[in-house]
């Protein structure tokens, strides 16, 4: 297992390019599945959930080319298998996206449910009722739902839940719709910028979806999907970190390719601190202040500012003079990095879905453990402005959204090396190991 070793204090300066958008690439890698022909993909991220996407695809019979530079070719008309298994869902919740359109090709598909997760309690249920609504009989079966229906029919669906709208579920029954016989209306659809990706994509490809980028879906089905190429937009949430990690350093980085009409919330909010955020054309530029203010912030579903990145400014507001709040509404239980940034010496408290943070002037130096995704990030971040030297364990975690980001943050000046952890988290210690060895003699008889 990879771990990152950081040596704090240094003020990030220059320039460096966001990726394709992760979370626009997988759900248009699982629609591939529903096309009937080749699909070029372009400034797709090489990070591991893709990977963990192509080997799913793969695994069920699909050609992949990845010998183009920076494009991806996927064919998927060799595919006869519509079974998701439990060995590849368990490590990526986003391989829901494959019931969708294996749903709609096949008229039957068998996907494992995905399991437990690190930032709460993340049900499937809006993206079944939302398929049932289309006309698939839905099952669960010794822990996999298996969907089944002829021909999909067009429905007026609402995609409401009480956190908000669902992002993957809105790509799942969007693509189901696409190939469903007449006319479906999707509302309270997900307005998430990698949603209207996705429908961009499958318009490419023949598709009629109206209302992109709006909570109302009107989708038009046709019979078939055709060979298509496509770009994929930059990713956002990279960009955003990009730009807190420059602000918690004090620095002056050039963000080149950032989606900045996709920023909005996270611009004002950056401001709103006091960083200075420039657009200059498609790229953004971020300088820190010696002059940030305390804030009470909300993440919230698209245009809101994105439960992505309120871990990343929990780190940041941690060494903010004054009292910052900072809530998630769409993921309440997303706070797992607090407790590790309180090692460091943050002063944050969790109440309910809301964390109470009380600005330190330093945090420093400690080794801490990455317990998903964005947490990771924030711990890189914090680290990043810590005094000292921090370790961070299960940097597997970060490997999974992020290309390459210890390279580019040392290509801004930052000191992070990246090392195979020897002696690993579950170290038992050492009068524990004493204990069990003589337990172990006791039973063997010896002393
Ligand atoms: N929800 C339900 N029922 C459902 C689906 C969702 O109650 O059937 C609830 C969830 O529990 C949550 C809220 O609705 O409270 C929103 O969840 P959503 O379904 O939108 O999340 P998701 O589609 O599983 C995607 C991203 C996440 C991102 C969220 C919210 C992908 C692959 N994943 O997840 O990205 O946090 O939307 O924007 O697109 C990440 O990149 O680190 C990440 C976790």
């Amino acid at each position: 297992m990879d771990m990152f070793c950081v040596d704090g204090g240094r003020k990030l300066r220059g320039t460096v390019r966001v990726e394709g958008s992760k979370n626009a690439g997988l759900p248009i890698l699982a629609a591939t599945l529903a096309i009937q022909g080749e699909v070029v993909l372009e400034r797709i991220p090489l990070l591991q959930d893709i990977v963990t996407m192509r080997r799913l695809l793969q695994s069920m019979g699909a050609t992949i080319d990845d010998d183009r530079g920076s494009s991806l070719s996927v064919d998927t008309r060799e595919v006869r298998e519509s079974v998701a298994p439990y060995d590849l869902v368990r490590q990526m919740r986003a391989s829901v996206c494959v019931l969708g359109p294996l749903l709609a090709r096949f008229g039957k598909a068998r996907v494992s449910l995905p399991g437990g997760c690190n930032i709460g309690h993340r049900p499937i249920d809006i993206h079944l009722r939302g398929l049932a609504a289309l006309g698939a009989d839905i099952r669960l079966e010794s822990g996999y739902v298996v969907a089944e229906a002829e021909r999909l029919r067009g429905a007026d669906v609402d995609l409401g839940g009480i956190f908000g709208p669902t992002v993957t579920g809105t790509c799942n029954v969007m693509m189901a719709a696409a190939l469903a016989k007449g006319r479906s209306v999707l509302r309270s659809a997900a307005k998430e910028p990698e949603v209207a990706d996705l429908g961009e994509f499958l318009n490419a490809a023949g598709a009629r979806i109206g209302g992109l980028g709006t909570s109302v879906l009107e989708i038009d089905g046709v019979d078939e999907l055709h060979a298509v190429r496509h770009r994929i937009i930059a990713d956002r949430i990279e960009a955003a970190t990009l730009a807190v990690a420059t602000a918690i350093t004090g620095g002056d980085v050039l963000i080149e390719e950032a989606p900045t009409e996709h920023m909005t919330s996270v611009i004002q909010v950056l401001r709103s601190i006091g960083i200075v955020v420039e657009a200059e054309g498609r790229a953004l530029r971020v300088q820190g202040t010696s002059d940030y203010r305390a804030v009470q912030l909300r993440a919230e579903p698209y245009p809101g500012l994105p439960t992505d990145v309120q871990a990343q400014l929990t780190a940041l507001l941690a060494i903010v003079p004054g009292e910052s709040r900072i809530i998630d509404s769409v993921f309440p239980d997303r706070f797992m990095h607090a407790a590790e940034l309180v090692r460091m010496g943050a002063n944050i408290r969790v109440h309910g879905n809301a964390a109470h943070v009380c600005g330190v002037t330093q945090l420093s130096g400690a080794p801490v453990m990455a317990s998903d995704l964005r947490a990771s990030a924030a711990l890189v971040l914090a680290a990043l402005a810590a005094k000292g030297r921090t370790e961070i364990r299960r940097v597997y975690h970060l490997d999974r959204g992020y290309h390459a980001f210890e390279k580019k943050l040392n290509s801004l000046g930052a000191s992070i090396e990246r090392r195979t952890d020897q002696v690993g988290p579950q170290i038992v210690p050492a009068p524990h190991l004493d204990l069990v060895r003589s337990a172990i003699r006791q039973r063997a008889g010896t002393k």
